[in-house]
């Protein structure tokens, strides 16, 4: 039996490509489809071959079209707030991964499929991309914490703009605010992402770590300058450390990545 049942996992050049496999249904969010992406990313985040995660949607139309629907219309209130909880664990697990996480968004990216995204460290979507937080069209406000990592994202007027109408917005006006880092042909997405993974595994992955925990302390109840003084002492016992600055000092290119 297959270890995942709505997902592909695959390792391409130095990365892992996490790809949501419910074409038919949008790649739709159900439950268990969520605990896989939870569980593919906490083991991708483990392996050394893995310098990165990119998460993507199977074919052409869409990234994720938002939580399943059709799993939650007879939930009660205790249930969705289980569903609710269970989705930031896993949203959590990407921003709080230790690798860089990248969105490569290839259509539709609306509800849990816009705060998937949102939940990776960087987003970047082909031209065809729409996002948009449509709960409020069905009694519901964003439950995998859409109404907070959209603030952090776009600010408040945008994030509450686009929370209150729960309209669609196209990649390029998701670029022009800040929702996405970049707009890239679909048929390069994949490559520009691999690219981004291949720049910052030349980097120190140590100094990336400390990197994603100081920003994400910035978001949390934790004092992030205090967190960046730690972070930074810290980093002068490592041995990337000791690469990094001889490397310069020799005038030499520092190889973090000795194995
Ligand atoms: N949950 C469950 N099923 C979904 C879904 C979702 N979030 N999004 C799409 N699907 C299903 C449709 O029900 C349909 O299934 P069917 O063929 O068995 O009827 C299939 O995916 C194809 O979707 P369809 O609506 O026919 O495609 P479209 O191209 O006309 O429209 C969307 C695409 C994304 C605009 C539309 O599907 C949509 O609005 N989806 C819901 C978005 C949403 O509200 N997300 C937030 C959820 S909290």
């Amino acid at each position: 039996m297959a270890e995942f049942q709505f997902i592909d996992v695959r390792k391409v050049q130095n990365a892992c490509i996490i790809t949501i496999n419910r074409e038919e249904k949008m790649n739709a969010l159900n439950r268990h489809l969520l605990q896989e992406i939870k569980r593919a990313v906490e083991v991708a985040e483990k392996n050394d071959e893995n310098h990165g995660i990119i998460l993507t949607g199977k074919g052409g139309k869409a990234f994720a079209a938002g939580a399943d629907i059709a799993e939650f219309a007879d939930f009660d209130s205790k249930e969705g707030k289980a569903m609710s909880a269970e989705g930031h664990e896993v949203m959590n697990a990407l921003e709080q991964c230790s690798k860089p996480t990248i969105a490569a968004i290839n259509g539709y990216a609306l509800g849990g499929g816009n705060e998937l995204a949102m939940a990776c460290h960087l987003r970047i979507a082909s031209p065809n991309a729409v996002f948009g937080q449509p709960e409020v069209k069905l009694g519901l406000p964003p439950g995998y914490g859409g109404t907070q990592r959209l603030i952090q994202l776009v600010g408040k007027a945008k994030a509450l703009e686009l929370n209150m109408t729960g309209k669609n917005i196209q990649a390029e006006e998701a670029h022009h605010i800040g929702l996405v880092n970049a707009i890239v042909k679909q048929e390069d997405l994949m490559k520009y992402c691999l690219d981004i993974i291949s720049t910052i595994s030349k980097r120190s992955p140590m100094a990336i770590a400390s990197i994603i925990r100081c920003t994400n302390a910035y978001f949390s109840e934790q004092d992030g300058h205090k967190t960046e003084i730690e972070e930074f002492g810290n980093s002068f016992q490592t041995d990337d450390f000791s690469e990094g600055t001889s490397a310069f000092l020799n005038k030499t290119k520092a190889n973090f990545r000795k194995s």
